[in-house]
């Protein structure tokens, strides 16, 4: 890449991680090179609406390592079209000011979460035919949605623990009954569609399951309920697709009782592990298992795999694929490749580049298909 390329920087969001992602958004403006990169910082609020984000570009053309802990969301309104000629952003409220060069190469979102990592931003940039890192639209639905994800573990082979799925509207003493009769107490009880432990609750018996499907239903039409498991909490990163490459393992020692939203961005209770304390065989069958899960999803360029580790039992259960990990400073997904040789400026070259090439390949047979 001799020129230089633009990146929209995606961030913020309508999940309940819209303020993780402001501050992932920012550890990536710091590790992107400056020589090669301009920054076009964009904000999505909570409501849906896209912000040329004013205080992120003003900060951008100061020192990177000076930047805010967090980009603030304000700015212009700007639109994002589905026109495959407009690789730029549409101003909402009359002309853009001249100052404010609109166009861009290549999309980096830092969206968790549903409307971002759920395959339907994905999609926008599709029609829209431009370059984005990450999963396309079938590898981020699948990853995004619990109850898909588990059945295409299962097509794969994965180990895994235990679950059954319901829909809403379904008869409940059935599911309670089939619970019962297929893991019992404790299970964990789960949206199929969101993340971040939002709506997550552990049941002990008959009346704490039926409340926790309450809260899970009012998330999401399904749930996923699933055995709880005793062990360790191991994740893997995963780089490129052909053929994806997997980075040490790491561990999250939880602070709470499981890994909660607290615990994950507000307290800083759980310690992150990285390389996790596993001997090589283990390390090895685990970096395996999260290839095979990442390639079951369908996933593209990168992810996090995150497992259970039952010891003296089933050995590596596989639990979720997150096909937009945290990129802030202290995320398990940049760290685990630092600690594989990788730093987090050369991350993000890797993936970018990942983008901009599978979007030529695309055009490529897209060009054949019309040259017939
Ligand atoms: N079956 C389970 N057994 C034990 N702990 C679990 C189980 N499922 C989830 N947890 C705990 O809850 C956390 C959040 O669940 P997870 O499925 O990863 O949802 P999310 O997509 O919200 O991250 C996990 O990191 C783990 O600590
Ligand atoms: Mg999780």
């Amino acid at each position: 890449m001799a020129e230089r390329v633009r990146v929209l920087l995606l961030f913020g969001g309508r999940s309940a991680e819209h303020d993780v992602s402001r501050v992932s958004a920012v550890s990536v403006a710091r590790a992107l090179d400056p020589s090669r990169y301009d920054v076009v910082p964009v904000a999505i609020t909570k409501d849906g609406h896209w912000l040329l984000a004013g205080e992120a570009r003003a900060a951008l053309q100061g020192a990177r390592d000076a930047l805010p802990a967090a980009f603030e969301v304000e700015g212009l309104p700007v639109a994002e079209i589905p026109d495959p000629g407009t690789r730029a952003l549409v101003p909402l409220e009359g002309a853009a000011p001249p100052a404010h060069d609109m166009t861009f190469d290549v999309v980096l979102p830092l969206l968790h979460g549903p409307y971002g990592e759920d395959g339907t931003v994905q999609g926008l940039f599709e029609l829209a035919g431009v370059p984005y890192v990450g999963s396309g639209v079938v590898g981020s639905a699948v990853a995004m949605d619990k109850v898909m994800m588990k059945r295409a573990f299962k097509a794969e082979g994965l180990p895994m623990p235990r679950w059954l799925a319901f829909r809403d509207g379904h008869d409940r003493d059935a599911l309670v009954r089939d619970v019962e009769a297929s893991f019992g107490y404790p299970c964990f009880v789960k949206p199929s569609n969101l993340g971040s432990s939002v709506g997550v609750s552990r049941a002990a018996d008959a009346t704490e399951l039926r409340a926790a499907l309450h809260l899970a239903l009012s998330f999401d039409e399904w749930a996923l309920v699933e055995e709880a498991i005793v062990g360790r909490e191991i994740e893997v990163g995963i780089l490129g697709d052909d053929p994806p490459e997997a980075s040490v393992p790491g561990e999250i020692v939880p602070g709470d009782s499981f890994y909660s939203y607290a615990d994950k961005y507000e307290d800083d209770a759980a310690r992150l592990l990285a390389p996790a304390p596993l001997d090589p065989a283990h390390a090895e069958a685990v970096r395996e298992l999260a290839i095979r899960a990442f390639n079951a999803c369908r996933c593209e360029a990168m992810a996090r795999v995150d497992f259970f580790l039952e010891e003296n039992g089933r050995g590596f259960l596989v639990n979720e694929v997150n096909t937009i990990p945290g990129f802030t400073t202290i995320s398990m997904y940049p760290r685990l490749w630092q600690e594989s040789g990788v730093s987090f400026s050369h991350l993000l070259d890797r993936l970018i580049a990942l983008a901009i090439a599978r979007h030529e390949r695309r055009e490529r047979r897209a060009g054949r298909q019309r040259d017939g």
